[in-house]
């Protein structure tokens, strides 16, 4: 796949894809394809991505350093021996897929993604659709019942051995009304002693107020409208699992490949689910 800028909408989605895709409106996936230096986006999204860069470059350098989280945590729980797992908003493909972390690891892992968003599982699909080990599904996070009882989940993964359920810079889309926390103690639930779960969340830490609101409110013209919350909001996401070390942090301070002083507008976590 053709992961260079083109700024042409040249690329194509798979056939019967385009159903349910909202070409109008920006939409958050391909927004952050934009902030990581993808193709798969519309000129609506590249609009609306460079207006939430001119309020402040904090948004795409939360995309990247976010990004590099989700490797880190990903490279750390194969070591931990973690060979299941469940990405929950996985996004476009891009740089550092966590199919393709966990196989350089183990290569006989497994990887269950799922998105919402057309053009992102049809890129998913288009690259992945003759491996066995890894399966795409087009679901509603926020519905736990229906995402674990999918086929390509509930038929590729083992929720009676440890699996890694990834919320990796989903959370932020879900408003309180719809009890983030709830949907993820379902996931919880869902899964055995030894699990974990691996979670980043858009947060306004080094941003002012006024750019907080002015991003916030960009992306309310989005199919994709954006809440970024305290660590004292996120907290209870993380409800019924021990955090390892360094616990919820910004995500650039997670386990850094070198020593860092930056922080980015995001938090991250990891936790083990231990027997209660
Ligand atoms: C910012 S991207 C994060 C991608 C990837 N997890 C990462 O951190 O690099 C957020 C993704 O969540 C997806 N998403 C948002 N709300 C969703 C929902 N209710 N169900 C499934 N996916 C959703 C979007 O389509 C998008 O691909």
């Amino acid at each position: 796949m053709d992961r260079h800028r083109n700024g042409d909408d040249q690329w194509q989605l798979s056939p019967g894809a385009a159903a349910g895709l909202d070409v109008q409106h920006p939409n958050a996936a391909r927004m952050y394809d934009y902030y990581l230096g993808g193709a798969a986006n519309f000129a609506v999204d590249r609009q609306a991505a460079e207006q939430a860069l001119a309020i402040t470059p904090e948004i795409g350098r939360f995309a990247r350093a976010n990004r590099s989280f989700l490797g880190r945590a990903v490279a750390q729980l194969c070591e931990q021996g973690i060979d299941q797992f469940l990405d929950l908003g996985s996004g476009v493909p891009t740089v550092g897929n966590v199919h393709e972390i966990a196989h350089r690891h183990n290569p006989e892992a497994r990887i269950a993604y799922v998105d919402i968003e057309p053009v992102a599982v049809s890129h998913a699909r288009q690259l992945l659709d003759d491996d066995p080990l890894v399966s795409v599904t087009q679901a509603d996070i926020r519905h736990p019942g229906q995402v674990l009882a999918a086929p390509e989940v509930a038929g590729l993964l083992d929720f009676d051995r440890p699996v890694a359920v990834l919320a990796v810079a989903i959370l932020h889309f879900v408003p309180d009304t719809e009890d983030p926390a709830g949907i993820m103690a379902t996931y919880r639930d869902a899964c055995v002693p030894g699990s974990y779960l691996v979670l980043s969340h858009a947060a306004a830490i080094t941003m002012t107020a006024q750019e907080a609101s002015a991003g916030q409110e960009l992306y309310r013209g989005t199919t994709t409208p954006l809440w970024p919350r305290s660590a004292e909001e996120i907290t209870p996401m993380l409800a019924g699992y021990h955090l390892i070390e360094p616990g919820l942090v910004p995500v650039d301070q997670w386990r850094p490949d070198a020593p860092t002083d930056t922080s980015a507008n995001g938090y991250g976590a990891v936790g083990l689910l231990s027997a209660s």
